[in-house]
């Protein structure tokens, strides 16, 4: 079930902020055409939209800024004044509970000379104060305080200068979703049957999930949309970059081969760009023992049904369009957060059934971090993977070779199981939809930019 997070009145807005003369120079947002940069039709990708500087500004302007973008899990707050900082594309915003406990969020970034107002990663406070000139806000983003304030001419009104409020927050099962769209899809609309997936880690009983530990953060040396892509659509990596892991977690006496090689599942592809893929085992070889023993599987098949159980609820791979990914296996939830051309953040959650009790949740957040932490047997191998690509791609001959992504062309199709369009397991389908979003996307005038479409 969705709830909505109303965001209340926001203390300043960018149709509130004073402009004077101000006028920004189209050139300075000139955008560029990519039809010709993806061919989701023929399977083809043109390597410019991983390593281009221009196209990566159009992307946080036309991708970024007016989509639903992940934010926190609401279990990261608590009481009134309880923060958490993050990022929408490359804007720094803060997270935090109001006086009236409601959710919402800020751009942080001084309404003076620009500093963020909030520099710790998360914590409690009574007001936001930047450490550069003293200008302090309150939980509701007004502007409460100005060092010096005769000093400014009498036009000068603190109600013109609160801190930008992200206009629309709404949650899913825990997770917290914001936009700058002044006018979005609602977010459950926008995700669609990408639920019926979501729900299979989110839904497991009516108390939901929490967070366990803190936020893990590090830096990888690629496009963003490699990682995002990969969660959307690529079980097809799986036998081969993590075959050494997967002989590790092979049972005894068993050739890993028999063991772990998944022939049958199916992959989830969305119209707006979301994917998730999932094998379909009798029993699943990842599974954290502990949490395997202790979860009651009946139940669950009486509650999500047969078809989620065998399939999502235990393994597999998925994103959010565009950049919010999660692993059902181990509740691993993450952002790749776009941080240039060639490099991304990756900042991952562990989260696990709020009934679950201490030792099974401590069992969950090792297995996490052993698979898919920082330094995951998992984890490892496709960070290697993604700054492989991007390191090579910036030869001009290199740049200039489309890359394959033509596995399962045309495969989609209701399968009578699963809601929503599904390929095989092994296929580049979801990969292809999340293209053909993306270039859409960038070939659509946000609306900040009105009737401007390739100026
Ligand atoms: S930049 Fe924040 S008070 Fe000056
Ligand atoms: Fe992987």
């Amino acid at each position: 079930m969705t709830s909505t997070i109303e965001p209340g009145a926001g203390a300043g807005s960018p149709a509130a902020t004073p402009r004077g003369a101000l006028r920004r120079p189209a050139e300075l947002t000139a955008n560029v055409d990519v039809a010709g940069l993806v061919d989701v039709e023929s399977g083809l990708l043109d390597r410019a939209i991983f390593t281009d500087l221009r196209l990566y500004r159009q992307e946080l302007r036309r991708v970024f800024a007016p989509s639903w973008l992940f934010l926190a899990h609401t279990d990261q707050f608590h009481k009134p004044g309880d923060f958490f900082t993050t990022y929408m594309g490359e804007d720094p915003v803060i997270v935090t509970l109001d006086r009236n406990r409601r959710i919402r969020a800020y751009l942080n970034s001084c309404r003076h000379r620009g500093a963020r107002v909030c520099r710790a990663d998360s914590g409690a406070t009574r007001n936001f104060t930047c450490t550069y000139h003293g200008w302090a806000y309150d939980l509701e983003g007004k502007l409460i305080s100005v060092p010096n304030k005769d000093g400014y001419p009498d036009s000068f009104q603190t109600a013109d200068w609160g801190l930008v409020e992200v206009p629309h927050l709404e949650t899913y099962h825990g997770l917290i979703f914001g936009t700058w769209n002044p006018d979005p899809q609602p977010l459950r609309a926008y995700l669609g049957d990408m639920v019926w997936y979501m729900d299979a880690m989110l839904d497991h009983d009516p108390e939901g999930t929490v967070v366990v530990g803190g936020v893990h953060k590090w830096v990888l040396e690629g496009n963003w949309k490699l990682a995002a892509e990969q969660f959307a659509t690529d079980w097809y990596h799986v036998n081969m970059s993590h075959a050494s892991a997967l002989m590790l977690l092979s049972p005894a006496g068993k050739k890993p081969k028999e063991e772990i090689v998944h022939r049958q599942g199916r992959q989830y592809v969305d119209p707006n760009g979301h994917g998730a893929g999932f094998p379909v085992h009798p029993r699943n070889r990842f599974d954290a023992k502990t949490v395997h023993q202790w979860t009651d599987y009946d139940a669950l098949r009486e509650r999500l049904g047969d078809a989620r159980v065998d399939g999502p609820l235990t393994n597999g791979h998925a994103t959010v369009f565009p950049n919010f990914s999660y692993l059902p296996v181990n509740g691993s939830i993450r952002v790749w957060h776009p941080k240039g051309p060639d490099r991304m953040e990756v900042w991952s959650w562990a989260i696990v059934d709020k009934s679950m009790p201490d030792e099974v949740r401590e069992a969950q957040r090792l297995y996490n971090l052993r698979t898919f932490g920082p330094s995951g047997i998992f984890e490892q191998d496709d960070g290697e993977n993604w700054s492989e690509v991007q390191a090579v791609s910036h030869g001009f001959v290199t740049n200039s070779v489309p890359l394959n992504y033509q596995m399962g062309l045309g495969s989609e199709r209701e399968d009578g199981r699963h809601p929503g369009r599904t390929s095989e397991l092994y296929s580049d389908a979801a990969g292809r939809s999340f293209y053909g979003r993306w270039r859409e996307l960038m070939n659509t005038p946000a609306w900040h930019e009105q009737e401007r479409p390739h100026e």
